[in-house]
């Protein structure tokens, strides 16, 4: 029998874990369950007896992946996977993917909400600002940029964005009003929403150049992944421009500077809660425990990150 593990220091919601459960089962397949483990070596074990592993942001690396003697298959529950050592799971011919799209509105969903709970003070009772009538630029539109605009849309923002990926005809059909460079996207909004993977063309990318680019009143909106910031750029933008902020869905390595210097002007949820609802935890795990079964059966490899 083949046996799924799931592995999430970050646990599913329970509905999530019994919906997993039953596509595994109904597959004639036995589910393990590793929640909230103390160590990454606790991962490392229990992958050494089960076929295929369902993770949030666990960090697959080649460790976990070597360890996995009769692994031949990992998905992520979610979009970013640069936590999975995709040239050591290429190696031992182990299919690694994601579950695009399904977590997105979740990660929209709190990027406006951080930037509702700044522009009204933290909720503190003084007079805050409103989104409607701001210029939102979303860098890089897929999955959760389209319900980023979407949202910002309903709140009477005027959206941008810049992809070179994403051809303008989708943009403006969404009613978002495309940009040919990240300099210019920069340069002409007040928000900007960060939806670029973590790689090594992006890591470090956001730093002091682009952002002091940014109009009077910016902040900086950041459910991407902190790997994609130059702390210390953006360190030196808040010590130059008291009007500029920073919200973001995990905390800085810098933490300890923001928070001694500059109170009020940044927001950092304290464990990574963008895909942390019920649906988007139903929507990504049952679909990673869908993708699994399908890849058992029928060889489908659709999703597949690291072909
Ligand atoms: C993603 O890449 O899908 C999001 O960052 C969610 O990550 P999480 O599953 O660790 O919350």
């Amino acid at each position: 029998m083949k046996k799924v593990l799931v592995a999430t220091d970050k646990p599913f919601a329970k509905i999530a874990v019994d919906g997993i459960r039953k596509i595994v089962e109904d597959a004639g397949c036995e589910l393990v369950l590793l929640e909230k483990y103390a160590d990454h070596a606790d991962f490392v074990r229990a992958v050494e007896d089960v076929d295929a592993v369902i993770i949030r942001s666990d960090i697959a690396d080649r460790r976990v992946i070597e360890a996995g003697k009769k692994l031949k298959i990992i998905v992520r529950a979610g979009a970013g996977y640069d936590n999975i050592d995709l040239n050591a799971a290429t190696e031992h011919k182990v299919v690694a993917m994601n579950t695009p799209g399904q977590n997105s509105n979740a990660v929209a969903e709190l990027a406006l909400g951080m930037m509702v709970y700044m522009a009204r003070n933290s909720f503190n009772g003084s007079s805050g600002t409103e989104l409607r009538g701001k210029s939102l630029g979303i860098h890089a539109y897929g999955n959760v940029g389209k319900y980023v605009a979407l949202i910002a849309k309903g709140f009477g923002m005027n959206v941008f964005a810049f992809d070179p990926y994403v051809d303008n005809d989708t943009m403006l059909a969404d009613g978002v009003q495309p940009v040919a460079s990240a300099e210019e996207l920069y340069g002409k909004c007040q928000y900007v929403s960060l939806h670029i993977p973590a790689n090594a063309q992006t890591k470090k990318s956001i730093g002091y150049d682009l952002l002091m680019k940014m109009p009077k009143g910016a902040t900086l909106v950041n459910t991407a992944r902190k790997e994609v910031i130059d702390e210390e750029g953006l360190l030196r933008v808040f010590e130059e421009r008291p009007d500029f902020k920073y919200l973001s869905d995990i905390e800085p390595d810098l933490k300890n500077q923001f928070e001694s210097l500059y109170a009020g002007r940044y927001f950092f949820t304290p464990k990574k809660m963008g895909a942390q609802t019920s649906e988007a935890n139903v929507n990504a795990g049952l679909a990673a425990a869908r993708q699994i079964i399908d890849f058992f059966e029928n060889g489908n490899t659709t999703f597949q990150v690291n072909k």
